[in-house]
């Protein structure tokens, strides 16, 4: 199946390392990310979870609720979370700091997370590398879908964060390889009226050859 940009991401109920969960109570009213990674026990899943837990902060400071999720079932969850726990340096004395989900196969397979190519033992699908970001209002607002073989870039994820933030309430886009007080780029639906209005800092246009005027940058309007 697979959930489009725009669409109400769908609600379930899962087994989770913090007990039973509905993830709308979980995530109610927060910008929120569920993301899968293929089997516990494995060395880049292990890095990546571990590195989330680490910086668990860097999701905290920007109002965003995170669940991680396999088919693995909750007991192999909390085996594992032992070992990252002892390799990763943990905030709250210790205690890992989001939950883990143990997703049904029908469940993964609606959210479209399952990878062809990487089977279990028993031949069965693995989870790919999926990044959903949730916004408040509970619609899809960006996703990642990565192979098992390729661990993601937390860096990127903030930043996607920070992004989907500031343009959800100011008429700016953010350019390639933008971080948060950068330059933004003023909407193309704005007339450079609007935007004079707007932006009380002002625009600049790049000149190009076509002559048209779609190239504004403004000061990041958050800072
Ligand atoms: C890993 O997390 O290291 C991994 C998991 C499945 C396939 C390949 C790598």
């Amino acid at each position: 199946m697979g959930i489009n940009l725009g669409n109400v991401f769908p609600n379930f109920k899962c087994s989770t390392t913090e007990g039973e969960m509905d993830f709308y109570n979980y995530i109610e009213g927060s910008w929120a990310i569920l993301f899968s990674h293929p089997a516990d026990y494995t060395p880049v899943c292990t890095t990546e979870l571990g590195h989330a837990a680490s910086n668990y902060h860097e999701f905290e400071k920007r109002g965003v609720k995170l669940m991680g999720l396999s088919v693995d079932p909750v007991d192999s969850h909390n085996g594992w979370i032992k070992d990252i726990q002892a390799i990763c340096t943990m905030p709250n004395a210790g205690k890992f700091p989001f939950p883990l989900a143990a997703g049904s196969r029908k469940l993964v397979s609606d959210l479209g997370m399952l990878d062809p190519d990487e089977v279990d033992g028993s031949g069965m699908p693995l989870t790919a590398r999926c990044v959903f970001i949730i916004g408040p209002d509970k619609r899809l607002k960006l996703s990642l879908l990565y192979p098992a073989t390729t661990g993601r870039n937390f860096k990127e994820i903030y930043r996607v964060i920070d992004s989907l933030q500031l343009t959800a309430s100011k008429k700016v886009a953010t350019p390639a390889n933008w971080e948060s007080g950068e330059k933004c780029m003023v909407v193309p639906s704005l007339s450079d009226e609007q935007a004079k209005q707007l932006f009380p800092k002002g625009f600049e246009t790049t000149p190009v050859p076509s002559q048209k005027s779609y190239i504004r940058y403004t000061p990041d309007p958050s800072v």
